[in-house]
């Protein structure tokens, strides 16, 4: 069919003008025929940019489809797969895992159907909104050494959506990404257990990273805390670039997490808008109002009460929230 024929050739170069007359030559009809096509293409949804003297051009648009992202690669690596719609890329990884997927493992979804965050809440994940990914590692280590990897992981995002988006997000302790004072990604790692050994089996960092949502396209309890990195960035960052800056990214850490931690640790805390704030810590029922004071060698966040005592408190033992909206601005 013509109008199949018309969408391949175009879709070869998404973005890259083919005059009516190389189409035609190119796949043997005629110039109406090929105007026809494009047409019927249109009617379907597809969007076809047309300029006289120079042809057609299909939008490069925004799809994350495995061939975008593998031409956005810098270099070709393997192991990784976009799915249209999964419930969760985490629990997809899971169940790779548990059937000997090896280290190095992405899996990305433009859809999520039952997103998940942390401490048992869920992740909204429409389609073409967002960029979720999970990766999935086997170091041979015990949990402990993995205790960078929580905040280190938001270090990977930050630094793909600033090669990208030429702006620097920030973490809020220990791992959301906030820009403009709004949470733009969140990243939940979760981890398997060998039973013998206490060693890791796998472990599994899933970022979750709003691209397109306008303010309204939040539910109304969220409108006012979250954005995207359309609603933060002067530029419109392509989902295919910013995966596969991201698995880029991610592949660096995986270098150093186990052996070289330290040498992400001033870029964490220069990124971290906690340390100076006012935060409430959040323990079971009990709440405790507190000034965050830092974040020590091993990403550990050091407050002092309003009694005066000091306590280090670690990502997944308590919560921390700011005191005044989602995160304080303007100190760094
Ligand atoms: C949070 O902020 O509470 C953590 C959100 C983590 C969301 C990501 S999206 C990709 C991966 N798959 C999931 O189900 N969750 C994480």
């Amino acid at each position: 069919m013509s109008r199949d024929k018309v969408y391949l050739a175009l879709a070869e170069q998404p973005g890259q003008y083919l005059s009516g007359q190389e189409l035609s030559r190119k796949l043997g009809i005629s110039r109406a025929a090929v105007w026809k096509a494009v047409e019927a293409l249109r009617r379907k949804g597809y969007e076809i940019e047309a300029s006289p003297g120079r042809g057609y051009c299909l939008s490069a648009g925004d799809r994350l489809e495995q061939r975008d992202v593998e031409a956005s690669l810098a270099v070709p690596r393997g192991g990784w797969r976009v799915l249209t719609e999964v419930d969760s890329t985490n629990t997809e990884c899971k169940r790779q895992a548990m059937a000997g997927a090896p280290d190095g493992t992405v899996i990305l979804a433009d859809e999520q159907t039952a997103g998940k965050g942390r401490r048992g809440r869920s992740f909204l994940s429409p389609p073409g909104m967002g960029l979720y990914l999970s990766i999935l590692w086997r170091p041979d280590c015990s949990p402990e050494r993995l205790l960078p990897l929580t905040a280190l992981t938001a270090v990977a995002a930050c630094r793909a959506i600033e090669r990208l988006g030429g702006v620097s997000p920030s973490v809020k302790w220990p791992n959301d990404l906030v820009m403009n004072g709004r949470k733009v990604c969140g990243i939940l790692t979760e981890m398997s257990l060998e039973g013998e050994s206490g060693h890791v089996e796998y472990v599994i960092a899933g970022i979750g990273i709003n691209c397109r949502q306008r303010q309204e396209d939040f539910p109304p309890e969220l409108q006012e805390t979250a954005g995207s990195l359309d609603m933060a960035l002067p530029v419109t960052v392509r989902r295919a670039d910013l995966a596969a800056a991201l698995i880029e990214e991610l592949d660096l850490l995986r270098r150093d997490v186990l052996f070289r931690p330290e040498t992400w640790l001033e870029e964490y805390r220069d990124r971290c808008l906690t340390t100076g704030s006012r935060v409430q810590v959040i323990r079971g029922d009990e709440r405790r109002e507190a000034e965050a004071l830092s974040v020590d060698d091993r990403f550990g966040l050091t407050v002092r009460y309003d009694s005066g005592e000091t306590e280090t408190v670690r990502s997944g033992e308590v919560s921390v929230r700011g005191l005044y909206g989602y995160v304080e601005e303007g100190r760094h």
